[in-house]
């Protein structure tokens, strides 16, 4: 007798095929993954039995990132209406709520490697691990050009995933560190790395699926390069009013020079998530 088959998919179920999905994307470039009643492509998803509501919006939401083709650089905001992310005294904890601190570990467990900012790094001291939900573990990215991070922070102490410490070519990568830390010098412009290169720098490490996941200042600057695939912009409903910008780029003088990506939108609690494609023109 063929196994017979639940009544219907529930979240938990499709989280778990997201993941089976992400990996045989990653190691055997499937385009299409089939699972029990599931099939995933990168274009979307269809199931022989009835999806509930969570599992379908988890489906249509995360598919397109599972499923993608190749190298990914995704990045996220966690902001608030007025477009900050953080108080002025850089107090961020929490600007979202918690179903989209989940939507943020998703995204975690889909990548190879989480990026972040040398000002987050210290102001934060994240530990960037998938705690939320069940995954494999990231390897956790610290952009720090001129050395400044303490060599205090959790990421640099606490081996829970490996740490890739990339700094500038003039700052003294001797000194001892923990052994899931690895310090690669990388070259520097007058703006700090390029985000191309940085992006590189992973892939020749294997980390070829990529979240950038903050600051506002590390974000601007993959977006403004135009190396990110995806962008995710968390909007809680909040008006903080003043702090640290979101996305800040360089000054435009007309809107028809402002971006117009593909976006769709999903609901995370009480929070919207903002799917921007921005492969398209
Ligand atoms: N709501 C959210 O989703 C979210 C997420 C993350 C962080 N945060 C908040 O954001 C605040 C920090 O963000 P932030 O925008 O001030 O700083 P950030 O983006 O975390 O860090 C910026 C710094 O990282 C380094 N960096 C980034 N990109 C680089 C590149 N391409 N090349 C070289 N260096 C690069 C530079 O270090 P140097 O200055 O040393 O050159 C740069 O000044 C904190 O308050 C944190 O709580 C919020």
């Amino acid at each position: 007798m063929p196994p017979t088959l639940p009544d219907t998919l529930d979240q938990t179920t499709a989280w778990l095929a997201l993941c089976r999905a992400r990996e045989s994307v990653a190691s055997t470039a499937a385009s299409v993954h089939r699972e029990g009643p599931l099939r995933l492509t990168a274009s979307g998803w269809t199931s022989d039995i009835p999806a509930n509501d969570d599992a379908r919006e988890l489906l249509d939401n995360l598919v397109p990132l599972a499923m993608h083709p190749g190298r990914l650089a995704l990045a996220q905001l966690g902001q608030s209406l007025d477009g900050r992310i953080a108080t002025e005294s850089g107090h961020s904890h929490y600007i979202n709520g918690f179903e989209s601190r989940t939507h943020l570990h998703r995204l975690r467990a889909l990548v190879d490697a989480v990026v972040i900012g040398a000002g987050t790094a210290s102001e934060d001291d994240p530990l960037l691990t998938v705690r939320h939900v069940s995954g494999r573990q990231p390897v956790r990215v610290i952009l720090d050009p001129r050395g400044r991070v303490p060599s205090t922070i959790r990421l640099l102490r606490e081996a829970q995933a490996p740490c890739l410490h990339l700094v500038g070519e003039q700052v003294d990568i001797a000194q001892p560190s923990a052994e899931h830390v690895t310090r690669v010098q990388l070259p520097t412009a007058t703006d700090g790395f390029d985000t191309a290169n940085v992006l590189e720098a992973l892939a020749d490490r294997g980390l070829r699926r990529v979240l950038i996941e903050g600051g506002g200042i590390t974000v601007s600057r993959f977006l403004e390069a135009g190396v990110l695939d995806r962008l995710h912009l968390l909007v809680a409903p909040l008006l903080i009013g003043s702090g640290r910008p979101g996305l800040a780029m360089t000054p435009i003088a007309t809107l028809d020079q402002a971006r117009r990506p593909v976006a769709r939108t999903f609901r995370c609690g009480d929070d919207t998530l903002f799917d921007l494609d921005l492969t398209r023109p």
